[in-house]
């Protein structure tokens, strides 16, 4: 049986039990995150833990472990679920009080971390690329937070997935903000596109990799959001995300992006990827 952690504990998944007060369950009050590992390691940690510390400082809330607590029980985690290549989740909620949409007093937050399988992005989706639709972002105005409270992000992937889509592409006021569980890229006339950090998008992890291995390799990025025009407009297309790394969308509302499949800066930002994911002693 996997095996989770929950507040000070390692245990089987199906002997893990939340109260039902938890405000997680109740209010959708928490934060989370995702991080892939790889041979046993994770990717990235310190910028998932600084993002995890991001997270609780926006919605006010306490970080119920240090950062060497946190390393030492996802050590732990990965290790009794058998190393190798493993999908990592933290959640922190505010803990188990009355019902209230008033922040209680003295409560303890609650700390969960699972382990889960860690799919390989599918080969004919990296020669290929996959579909994307473009559809307004309803969600709120703080989506820097990675925040539990997924009903839109969720109601705008199965709408993606409805219209035999990957992803859907968040369109607000006129601009491309980011993808429903990803960030987006535009390659116009060579250079790389994608949205600042601002509270319109998530601070990704992956596209901070990205950057750098743009930065590295002397491609052109600029960190400025396009136009929903030239997104139509664009060469390449692509998203990211821990679990997707680098991904090229071919078809976004039916049409073909550039020449339909993934694009020559693609394929150098995701052989570039690929080596800094294979060469760990570079991000430990
Ligand atoms: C809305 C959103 N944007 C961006 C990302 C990519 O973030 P990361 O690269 O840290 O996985 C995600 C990941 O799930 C996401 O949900």
């Amino acid at each position: 049986m996997n095996q989770v952690y929950l507040n000070g504990e390692f245990l089987a998944a199906d002997q893990a039990k939340v109260s039902v007060f938890d405000r997680g369950f109740l209010l959708g009050d928490g934060v989370y995150e995702v991080i892939p590992v790889y041979a046993g390691h994770c990717f990235q940690l310190d910028g998932h833990l600084q993002r995890l510390q991001a997270s609780l400082n926006g919605v006010r809330m306490g970080n119920p472990h240090s950062d060497k607590e946190w390393k030492s029980l996802i050590a732990e985690l990965i290790e009794l679920n058998g190393g190798g290549e493993q999908s990592l989740y933290l959640q922190v909620t505010r803990g188990v009080a009355p019902r209230d949409h008033v922040f209680p007093e003295g409560v303890t937050p609650s700390a969960f971390a699972m382990s889960n399988p860690l799919q390989a992005v599918s080969e004919k989706y990296k020669k290929e690329g996959v579909a994307a639709i473009t559809l307004p972002d309803i969600r709120w105005q703080n989506c820097n937070i990675k925040a539990i409270t997924l009903l839109p992000n969720s109601l705008l992937k199965q709408q993606a997935q409805d219209a035999g889509a990957a992803e859907a592409l968040l369109i607000r006021d006129g601009y491309l903000t980011e993808g429903a569980a990803s960030n987006a890229y535009v390659v116009l006339d060579g250079i790389i596109y994608t949205a600042p950090k601002d509270e319109k998008v998530l601070p990704g992890i992956t596209r901070e990799v990205v950057i750098a291995l743009a930065k590295k390799a002397d491609i052109p990025l600029l960190e400025e959001a396009v136009s929903e025009a030239q997104l139509k407009q664009a060469d390449e297309v692509w998203i990211s995300s821990s679990t997707k790394e680098v991904l090229a969308i071919t078809q976004l509302d039916g049409e073909k992006v550039g020449m339909g499949v993934p694009g020559p800066v693609w394929q150098q930002i995701d052989a570039l990827y690929q080596d800094y994911k294979e060469d760990i002693a570079s991000w430990q």
